[in-house]
């Protein structure tokens, strides 16, 4: 029984190898060969770099309507400018409520993203700077080479250094989320008065 079972299995083996060389062999090299679910692939949606009969100019990506606000983005219409920085300062203030789990939050973020340039507690002594990167002017005792003392910074000039960077430090925008600025600004604040 068992002679057969194993002369079977074999039987079956090189069947299914043999039966899969000769479909697979006499193909056009340029096909992508049969497709399961075509749908998948050739799929009844228009991609975004498609032609498009449905829209006037004959695309299918199309900009938003002017002055529309995608579903969860935080507006912070300031641009990257000095004026922008200085209105920021103004006119911008935290949106997150004032508490110490905020704060805590705003620590860890800080100890991730800044600590590295700007030291652990903001005197702008981090190991990057141990290692010879122009050292950022500490939070409580520093001038802004924008004009003024680092520690009368408000919460719009801190969001949008946050947001666009300034000089040799970068923008944070695509790693830190609005609210997660938020945090971090709080804490900033913290290190301000040390
Ligand atoms: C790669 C190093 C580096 C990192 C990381 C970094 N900074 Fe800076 N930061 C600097 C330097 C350098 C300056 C001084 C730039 C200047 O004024 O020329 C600066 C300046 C600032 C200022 C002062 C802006 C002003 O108006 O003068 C603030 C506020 C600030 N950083 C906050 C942060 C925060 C918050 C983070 C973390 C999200 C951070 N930085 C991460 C290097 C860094």
């Amino acid at each position: 029984m068992l002679a057969m079972n194993k002369f079977r299995i074999l039987g079956t083996t090189v069947f299914v190898i043999a039966a899969s060389i000769v479909i697979t062999s006499c193909k056009d090299k340029r096909s992508t060969g049969w497709e399961y679910a075509p749908n998948m692939y050739e799929h009844t949606a228009f991609d975004p770099d498609q032609a498009n009969p449905n829209f006037k100019d004959g695309k299918t990506a199309q900009l938003p309507p002017a002055g529309t606000t995608p579903i969860g983005f935080k507006r912070f219409d300031y641009p990257n400018t000095k004026d922008g920085y200085e209105k920021a300062g103004l006119e911008v203030t935290s949106l997150i409520a004032q508490t110490p789990a905020h704060l805590a939050e705003g620590k860890a973020l800080f100890t991730t993203f800044c600590s590295p340039c700007h030291g652990i507690t903001g005197q702008g002594d981090g190991l990057v700077v141990q290692h010879g990167y122009p050292p950022p002017p500490s939070y409580s005792k520093g001038q802004s080479s924008r004009g003024g003392a680092m520690k009368d910074l408000t919460d719009g000039k801190i969001y949008h250094t946050i947001t666009y960077g300034v000089n040799a430090m970068g923008s944070y925008a695509s790693q830190v989320a609005p609210e997660e600025r938020w945090k971090i600004v709080m804490y900033v604040h913290h290190l301000q008065n040390l």
